[in-house]
């Protein structure tokens, strides 16, 4: 099993991130000098993929412009002798093959992965999450993607989440985690937003999966769900071998203001510029001495 497709829905509204979120897309969010989606392009060519396919919507032209050439901005740049910029510019449209399609109505994460039937086909593909950003030494799906070529499954990254947070994610109901720490494990079955009294663990889908193609099928299949939509966790709970890997790294879900805020601050700090790095610390240094 070869892994060269990765399918990135950015198609949400972005409701819990209002009003900056009216017009632009949560995934254009900059993080530090980055959009949101561009660390989520970069984590996908880290795992050797470069047919990349974008779910998008309404309102949500500026992804595309992004990845976009930009012809006048190169020739400005060149021009001014602004090399280190060029290459930067240069990189984000090269970056990889970038298809994209949109969502017709947004009927649920379920629904916009069904739009990547076609382009996909019969192959498995990696399914990162738009507004999701995972920081870690190895690419969280390179690790995914090894992982399932070992043992011909589904493979979903999971994470540990506070109980009280549960009620957020999709949560797996595990046997054991007994495999190993760092290897992958069995899940029985997937709840999409329990309650926290009916969630049979705290190991929260992240948004990073490798899905067979099946999971087109089973996808028609399936029912609305939790919120009357197409829920994406209703159809991986009906596959017949699904394993969850850990999560290694740190994993940010840019969905509300402070969710953020925090990632700007943790990835400013752990920033190997030092200007960047420097100017939060005295900001925090600065407040705490206030706070006294
Ligand atoms: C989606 C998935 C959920 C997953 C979460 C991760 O939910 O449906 O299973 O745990 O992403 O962020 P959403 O955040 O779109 O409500």
């Amino acid at each position: 099993m070869e892994v060269t497709t990765a399918v990135i829905p950015a198609a949400g509204f972005g409701t819990r991130f209002l009003p900056v979120t009216k017009a632009q897309p949560k995934e254009m969010m900059p993080v530090l000098d980055k959009p949101t989606i561009q660390y989520v392009v970069e984590e996908a060519v880290a795992a050797g993929i470069d047919d990349l396919l974008i779910i998008t919507g309404r309102g949500k032209q500026a992804i595309e412009r992004h990845f976009d050439k930009s012809y006048e901005l190169e020739h400005e740049l060149r021009r001014s002798g602004k090399d280190e910029r060029l290459d930067r510019v240069q990189h984000i449209a090269d970056i990889a093959d970038i298809h994209y399609i949109r969502q017709k109505e947004r009927n649920g994460l379920g629904d916009a992965v069904l739009y990547a039937r076609k382009h996909v086909g019969d192959e498995p593909f990696a399914l990162l999450l738009g507004d999701t950003i995972v920081q870690s030494e190895r690419s969280c799906t390179a690790r995914l993607v090894e992982a399932a070529e070992g043992c011909e499954s589904a493979m979903v990254s999971l994470e540990e989440v506070p109980w009280e947070d549960v009620p957020a994610y999709g949560v797996a109901d595990i046997e054991s985690t007994a495999s190993s720490d760092r290897q992958s494990f069995p899940v029985a079955d997937f709840v999409e937003k329990p309650s926290q009294e009916a969630a049979p663990s705290n190991l929260a889908i992240t948004g990073r999966y490798v899905l067979p193609p099946e999971i087109f099928q089973t996808l028609e299949a399936t029912e609305p769900g939790v919120g009357g939509e197409l829920q994406l966790t209703d159809a991986i709970r009906k596959l017949d071998h699904v394993r969850g890997l850990p999560l290694e790294g740190d994993r940010f879900d840019i969905g509300t203001l402070i969710d953020w805020l925090e990632a700007n601050v943790e990835m400013a700090l752990e920033h190997d510029e030092g200007e960047m790095n420097t100017a939060v610390r005295d900001v925090l240094q600065a407040q705490l001495e206030t706070d006294g």
